[in-house]
């Protein structure tokens, strides 16, 4: 008896501490100073990598710091992936790549949703993310890859300047987990593409054709203006004119145009505008891009008005909606009965 109460009075001691103790790390407060931070959080040690180019960097000092960094990194060109999706389907008809950032977690989540929802079609969905500051813990995004297996992250910081190296990163994965997708769609995670209209656009295509189609800009003009995000010095464009290019807003390619950019972006010097870049390496393979009215990658005209059904006749993407108005739109888009009164051509132009 004596022996079975000290069993008992063992083991609620044991009980008790393990409690205890369990309670304590639950309780240990998120953040502190022994939180482990997963490896992909921290962009800091990759740098060691690839050393900045200070000769460059002295070179430039009467650039705006963002362009000084862009060159002092210029030749860092080769990122790990930190996390992926997985590899696309034999039968992948179209990608849709789409520029995202670690923080953009409801942006992501709309489209989800609404038009990249494409279980059960020949689609696949994939965000392209670069690592940016402390927002959202490094969590929710495995959790998001976990989830919703759409999550394609690389090494480097995420900057405007830096799209181009995501531009490169997302052609070495095509080559490698996608080589097989007959088109690719290139956008922002504030577009809305019309499924159904882009699908019947490219149907009867031949992917092994070049093809490229957006909202295409010729003869324009590099911005000398340093107080501009878009700024260019002579010193790093020194031609008149870019050439013919998609904007980066969203624009669709062919696999056989997707294999020959590439090869063109590998061996390219890297330039900080993203779509500009991709137009440069077209002009390089004589590849013209065409343009199609259809791609709205400036906007429509404000206030949008949803109500008007004939505004989505024709239509294959329209960029810079907000969240809100993307559920709008969709739901506008799948609303059966609403008509577009009097037919108009699709334009083409
Ligand atoms: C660049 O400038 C820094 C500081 O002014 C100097 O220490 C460094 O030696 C210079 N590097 C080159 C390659 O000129
Ligand atoms: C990047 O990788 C390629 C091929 O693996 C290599 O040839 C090149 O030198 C690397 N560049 C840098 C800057 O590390
Ligand atoms: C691009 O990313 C690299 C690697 O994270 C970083 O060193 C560089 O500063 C970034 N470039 C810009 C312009 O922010």
């Amino acid at each position: 008896m004596l022996r079975l109460l000290g069993w008992l009075a063992l083991y609620s001691l044991a009980v008790l501490l393990l409690s205890r103790l369990l309670i304590r790390k639950e309780t240990m407060p998120v953040g502190g100073p022994v939180a482990h931070q997963p490896f992909w959080a921290s962009p800091g040690p990759r740098h060691s990598q690839c050393l900045p180019n200070h000769m460059v960097a002295n070179a430039s000092l009467t650039l705006p710091s963002r362009h000084r960094l862009f060159l002092t990194y210029r030749h860092c060109r080769n990122f790990s992936i930190l996390l992926e999706p997985p590899g696309c389907a034999e039968d992948t008809f179209l990608l849709l790549a789409i520029k995202s950032q670690p923080g953009h977690v409801e942006r992501r989540a709309a489209i989800r949703a609404t038009w990249g929802r494409v279980r059960g079609l020949p689609l696949k969905l994939v965000f392209l993310l670069g690592v940016a500051g402390p927002p959202p813990p490094a969590q929710l995004l495995a959790y998001e890859n976990r989830e919703f297996g759409d999550i394609l992250q690389w090494g480097f910081a995420e900057d405007f300047f830096n799209l181009t190296l995501k531009e490169l990163h997302l052609q070495r994965w095509l080559a490698e987990a996608c080589p097989q997708a007959q088109f690719v769609l290139k956008g922002d995670d504030d577009v809305f593409v019309h499924v159904p209209n882009m699908l019947e656009f490219l149907d009867g295509r031949d992917p092994g054709q070049d093809l490229l189609v957006g909202d295409v800009i010729c003869q324009a003009l590099p911005n000398r203006n340093t107080k501009v995000k878009y700024f260019i010095p002579p010193s790093m464009y020194r031609a008149r004119h870019y050439p013919p290019y998609a904007g980066g807003g969203g624009y669709i390619m062919s696999r056989a145009t997707v294999r020959r950019l590439h090869m063109a972006a590998e061996a390219a010097e890297l330039f900080p505008i993203d779509d500009v870049f991709v137009g440069m390496c077209l002009q390089q393979l004589g590849i013209s891009p065409t343009h199609h009215a259809g791609f709205k990658t400036f906007g429509i005209r404000r206030p949008l008005d949803p109500l008007d059904p004939c505004l989505y006749r024709g239509l294959l993407l329209v960029h810079r909606l907000s969240p809100v108005e993307m559920w709008s739109m969709w739901a506008l888009v799948t609303d059966e009965g609403l008509q577009c009164a009097a037919p108009q051509p699709r334009g083409t132009g």
